[in-house]
């Protein structure tokens, strides 16, 4: 599986934990986040990972900002986009599970490295049950997405 991480200033050090936790585990992931703390605003960086995702560059995507809210507002802007920002990793399983969630968002002031590694292993690790009801609410999301 291949995997895209992007984050903004305030979460490099997070991403950079992150991601080399990953690559540990063996998954292939792309950075499309900064690597400094200059000013890089939230809004790019959860268009840029939403876009990998839409044009198949990555399978699945992680997205940190402070809190994870904002990175997830913007991620949730794109059609097709279905972002959940979780401090837990009960919610990150649930949201794959039902939600076939395609980025898991959180925050860098939010969380511990340890509890991020939990949470993006929890995503990662967890198929689409593919269940009919589930299946149906998605095709509901897409519809408020096409009439709005
Ligand atoms: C950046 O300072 C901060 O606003 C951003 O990382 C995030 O927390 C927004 O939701």
């Amino acid at each position: 599986m291949k995997v895209g991480i992007a984050n903004d200033h305030s979460a490099v050090e997070l991403k950079n934990s992150v991601l080399k936790h990953l690559q540990e585990k063996g998954y292939e992931v792309v950075n499309y986040g900064t690597d400094t703390t200059e000013a890089f605003d939230y809004p790019l960086a959860g268009s840029t990972i939403s876009k990998a995702i839409l044009n198949k560059e990555v399978d699945l995507g992680i997205a940190i900002c402070g809190t994870g809210v904002g990175i997830s507002i913007a991620c949730n802007k794109h059609k097709g986009i279905r972002a959940c920002c979780c401090s837990e990793a009960t919610s990150a399983r649930l949201t794959r599970e039902h939600n076939n969630s395609n980025v898991i968002c959180f925050g860098a002031r939010i969380v511990s490295t340890e509890l991020a590694n939990d949470i993006v292993d929890a995503f990662l690790s967890t198929p689409f049950s593919n269940g009919e009801r589930h299946n149906r609410r998605i095709q509901q999301l897409a519809e408020i997405e096409d009439r709005n």
